[in-house]
């Protein structure tokens, strides 16, 4: 067990570490420090708890310890779902000093976390983030919740949680179109607030690829350390830290209007960061720079034929809009992101009728 990284998310009495390491699960990593009571709940899914659960189970030995596998997709994103762990826990008899552990992807740690935030009204939980796009984005912030039909991740609050431990050899098995997905994230922070880091991403990519152990532990640290600390500036959204959310707008209304579970959520912001830098108006050489990262990655450069009314339509329930008017993070240059409703209609127009 190596620890390589530990990052602070700096938000006072509620701070907690991003440990990034190789084997903390089969090294069996103390947890102990993070967990207050005696009853845990591992809340995992069917694929990965088969893969890591006992491990992490392993480390957990002398608590009242249970297991929930829910079942494996974005279509089971829902409020239906995050009761199931509600009914388990009260079935159980846990009482407020239940640590609620999530161990998979962006899915799990999403629901998990809004679970915690509702039962008993708080109680803890860790993020154990199994794919690259939960260890670089969604474990840490504290952005919990549920997809609702009206729209993606509609219902849900900000709970953060103890701790994130990031085990880089559970990439090891992860598909490689989870892989690409998951570096859509990983450009996000390079285009939004580190241009050097964009840089070394170009210079860097085929490595990520091919899972390379260095790279992809410098390119999850950089990350996490970027949106550590955006979170620790703004942690409720009041202004910046909505440039996480670059290339989402359009992205959400592409999962929306195709049905979650079609496209990935990183290859829909993928295709959205495409369009944003389109709407930003950066010089035509930046926009093909940011293309060009993004098709090396293996992602989507450009929305599915949805129509222009559509994805208007599905862009009205983004959580930016305010008084009706849609808001978008927008480039003032590559690698420095603002949050503007100054932008051209005719050019959105535009944006939102090319399609792959
Ligand atoms: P996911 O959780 O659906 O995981 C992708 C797939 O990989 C699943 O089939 C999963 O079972 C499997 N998997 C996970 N780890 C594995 C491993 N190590 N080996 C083999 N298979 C593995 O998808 P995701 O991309 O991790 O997360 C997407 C979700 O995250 C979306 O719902 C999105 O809205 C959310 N998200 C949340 C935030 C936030 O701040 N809370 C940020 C970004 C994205
Ligand atoms: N993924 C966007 C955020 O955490 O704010």
């Amino acid at each position: 067990m190596t620890v390589l990284h530990q990052i602070s998310v700096d938000l006072g009495d509620r701070s907690y570490p991003i440990v990034i390491g190789s084997e903390l699960l089969s090294g069996g990593f103390d947890l102990s420090p993070f967990i207050a009571g005696a009853n845990c709940l591992v809340v995992t899914n069917e694929t990965v708890g088969p893969l890591y659960e006992a491990a992490l189970l392993d480390s957990l030995c002398g608590r009242q310890v249970e297991t929930l596998a829910l079942p494996d997709g974005e279509q089971f994103k829902t409020l239906d779902t995050m009761v199931s762990i509600l009914d388990r826990l009260t079935a159980s008899g846990f009482s407020r000093d239940t640590t609620l552990i999530a161990l998979g992807g962006g899915v799990v740690g999403d629901i998990t976390g809004f679970a915690a935030a509702c039962y008993m009204r708080g109680v803890d939980f860790i993020q154990v983030p199994t794919t690259l796009l939960a260890q670089v984005d969604s474990s840490v912030g504290g952005k919990t919740g549920v997809n609702h039909a009206a729209g993606k991740n509609l219902v849900g609050a900000f709970h953060q949680p103890r701790m994130v431990m990031i085990d880089t050899n559970t990439l090891s098995t992860l598909p490689e179109r989870q892989m690409k997905a998951g570096l859509a994230e990983v450009i996000k922070y390079g285009a939004i607030a580190d241009l050097e880091f964009l840089a070394w991403l170009e210079d860097n990519m085929q490595a990520l690829l091919e899972k390379d152990a260095g790279a992809l532990a410098h390119a999850i640290r950089r990350s996490c350390e970027l949106k550590a600390e955006v979170v620790s500036d703004d942690e409720r959204e009041a202004g910046r830290r909505a440039i996480l959310n670059f290339g989402h707008t359009f992205g959400h209304a592409i999962e929306r209007c195709q049905g979650y579970g079609d496209w990935l959520h990183g290859e829909a912001v993928a295709a959205g960061m495409v369009m944003a830098a389109e709407l930003s108006g950066l010089p035509s050489g930046d926009v093909d720079r940011l293309r060009t990262l993004i098709e090396t990655a293996g992602l989507p450069v450009a929305s599915p034929d949805i129509g222009e009314e559509a994805m208007r339509d599905a862009m009205g329930m983004d959580k930016k809009v305010r008084s009706g008017q849609l808001r978008f993070v927008l480039l003032e240059s590559l690698g420095h992101a603002v949050v503007s409703s100054d932008y051209d209609d005719a050019v959105l127009s535009r944006v939102l009728s090319s399609a792959a």
